[in-house]
């Protein structure tokens, strides 16, 4: 029979392929990623990944034209600028470091301080900043409205011309699409791969887990629960992290335990950049953190040998995964 089942599957599966290309596309999420949770109000479409990408890109975004979200958020550096604090249009400073989009999509709170609770809602924060953009979300859509191919692919996306909406539905969407899952990590723990770690990435990786219990805050995945702490970077913070907005003395200092993704190019470390390496990094839990009234009880001073300390790092350089910065 010339319409066999195997056939038959075959046409359904592309009609549904087609019928959907315009509608919401599922990601295959990687193995062992939990399922993508996308706002209901804004279904994930290839349409919309299309504009948010062309967005992002844009130097019409920032007031005078001179700078896009990737000129800070760079993919060859996995989304950040290595820079000790980002610098906004007028070469302003801004007073935090850049931190990485990689797997933003699995944020449950954005910001370094964690205080923004919506990828949408974020996209506008770099739009208005002063230090970034210093522009405004309704200025940015009258200027698509002047350019011909975004006004198509907006009517295309959304059936509305450019409008606050379009911008960070569109953008959000596009920033959901950055997911790094193929790092030697990930070959070893999820793909099954024996050989993809050598020796001292196993014995780090043991430490990571093991003895220093770094994934009670670095855990799963993406290697962060999401919980917003102080570590004992100061005795005193400058940057009062999420006290800023709470006012709460309890909350000075707290800052989002970030994702280790790809850490081997994201440096400068910790939220205002001040650490420059790994080592200084790994340096500052052996201390156990500096004195500080709020410094969570998990980060304690401990000893580690050269050759312990050597294999750490050597662990968290495994979380690159150079597939996604040659993106
Ligand atoms: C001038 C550099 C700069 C530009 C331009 C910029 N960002 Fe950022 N971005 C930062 C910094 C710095 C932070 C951290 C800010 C904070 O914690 O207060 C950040 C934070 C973020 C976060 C939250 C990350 C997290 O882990 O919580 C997202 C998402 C983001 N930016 C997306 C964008 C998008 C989209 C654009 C363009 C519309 C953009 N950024 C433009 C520097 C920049
Ligand atoms: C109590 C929770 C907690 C524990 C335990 C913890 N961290 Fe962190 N880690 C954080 C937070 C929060 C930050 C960001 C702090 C900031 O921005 O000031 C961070 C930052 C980092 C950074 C820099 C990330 C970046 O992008 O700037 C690295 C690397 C790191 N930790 C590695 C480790 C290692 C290795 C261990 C175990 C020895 C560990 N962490 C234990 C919460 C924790």
């Amino acid at each position: 029979m010339l319409f066999n089942k195997k056939v038959l599957l075959f046409l359904i599966i592309t009609f549904f392929f087609f019928s959907f290309k315009n509608k919401t596309i599922f990601f295959s999420v990687p193995s062992g990623f939990p399922k993508l949770v996308v706002p209901k109000e804004n279904p994930i479409t290839s349409e919309k990944i299309r504009l948010g990408k062309m967005l992002f890109f844009d130097k019409m975004l920032s007031r005078d034209s001179s700078i896009s979200c990737a000129s800070c958020h760079n993919p060859k550096y996995a989304f950040t600028d290595q820079l000790k604090k980002a610098k906004g249009i007028k070469d302003r400073t801004v007073s935090r470091n850049t931190p990485t989009l990689t797997n933003i999509a699995y944020n449950h709170s954005f910001l370094r301080d964690g205080v923004n609770p919506s990828l949408e809602a974020q996209v506008i924060v770099p739009i208005h900043e002063k230090n970034e953009f210093d522009f405004h979300i309704l200025l940015v859509a009258e200027r698509m409205k002047k350019n011909k191919k975004y006004v198509e692919l907006s009517k295309k996306a959304f059936g509305e011309e450019p409008n606050p909406k379009v911008i960070s539905n569109a953008i959000a969407s596009y920033e959901r699409t950055l997911i790094s899952s193929n790092s030697r990590f990930d070959q070893y723990n999820f793909h099954g791969d024996s050989l993809a770690l050598n020796a001292s990435e196993i014995r780090g990786m043991k430490l990571f887990y093991n003895k220093l219990n770094c994934s009670s805050c670095h855990s799963g995945f993406n290697f962060s629960n999401g919980e917003i702490v102080n570590t004992g970077l100061y005795e005193k913070y400058n940057d009062v992290g999420k006290m800023r907005v709470t006012l709460d003395q309890s909350d000075n200092g707290k800052f989002k335990v970030p994702t280790l993704r790809n850490i081997s190019i994201t440096y400068p470390y910790m939220h205002d950049g001040n650490i420059k390496t790994l080592e200084g990094v790994i340096d500052h839990y052996i201390k156990g953190g500096e004195k500080n009234p709020n410094k969570d009880e998990r980060i304690k001073a401990f000893n580690l040998s050269k050759l312990q300390k050597q294999d750490l790092i050597a662990f968290l350089k495994c979380l690159t995964d150079s597939s996604f910065i040659a993106r």
